[in-house]
């Protein structure tokens, strides 16, 4: 099934498709603070976004974004304190936010420091108190999303229910990680398809069977849930280096 507003771009690896990501992070905070004067990112996790968070904080980028009218919350965090290597959020107060002036008022992280429901009703409550009109939480301008192997996006995993956080923005859930059980809390494809631009960033030869899963073939979204990933009236690009894209035609 063709997906309407889907761009696929190939890059010869994670560097230059970081190059091309963080003009894309600048041209939508631009675009979105001139329409709104606000802007609001979701960061993925894991490894990838490391470079494209390091290349904000350098020149010319850091000196070109109002970084107070920027705000930030995550696809999906995981259940350890923030200052744990695990963290997600940590990787991005280390990699950004301790490099730039963000307000620490705009920056709406998953507690993973909480118990997982506890952690969802306080991330919840807290992105309610900014809800746009007709939803329960912000529109986002742009939903950063990595692809793991198995073909997980933010922390929904294959085989879980299509139907599960149809209707709710964030969930508590398990990741298999490194071959043990890992709490999670994720936001909900509810969520990522108010987005105006979802932007996947997915690097390296061990996505190869993700990215044409999640891509090509069959409409199968349980078990690739990134073809869950379908914005009203939203875009949806992916950046993918050529490891990743090798088994896309
Ligand atoms: C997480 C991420 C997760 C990540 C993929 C890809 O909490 O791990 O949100 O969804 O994006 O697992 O991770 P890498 O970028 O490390 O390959």
């Amino acid at each position: 099934m063709a997906i309407k507003n889907r761009t696929v771009e190939v890059f010869d690896d994670l560097s230059t498709l970081s190059q091309a990501a963080v003009v894309q992070f600048v041209e939508l905070t631009h675009w979105a603070i001139g329409q709104r004067d606000r802007f609001w990112a979701c960061l993925s996790g894991g490894t990838t976004p490391r470079l494209l968070f390091q290349s904000l904080t350098q020149p010319p980028f850091a000196g070109m974004l109002p970084w107070d009218k920027m705000f930030f919350t995550w696809g999906d965090e995981r259940l350890v304190p923030p200052d744990d290597p695990e963290s997600n959020y940590g990787l991005a107060e280390r990699e950004l936010f301790s490099q730039v002036n963000v307000p620490a008022e705009n920056i709406y992280r998953i507690r993973g420091e909480l118990p997982p429901n506890q952690a969802v009703a306080e991330f919840t409550g807290r992105l309610q108190q900014v809800a746009d009109p007709g939803l329960n939480w912000p529109r986002l301008d742009l939903v950063l999303l990595g692809l793991g192997a198995d073909g997980h996006i933010a922390s929904l995993f294959p085989g879980s229910d299509p139907a599960l956080g149809a209707d709710v923005p964030a969930l508590a859930t398990t990741g298999h990680y490194q071959g043990r059980p890992a709490g999670r809390v994720t936001l909900t494809p509810a969520v990522f398809n108010t987005a105006r631009h979802v932007l996947f960033l997915v690097s390296g030869a061990e996505k190869a069977e993700a990215v044409a899963g999640s891509l090509r073939g069959a409409d199968d979204p349980l078990r690739w849930p990134a073809r869950r990933i379908r914005p009203d009236a939203g875009e949806v690009t992916w950046l993918i280096d050529s490891a990743a894209a090798s088994l896309l035609e």
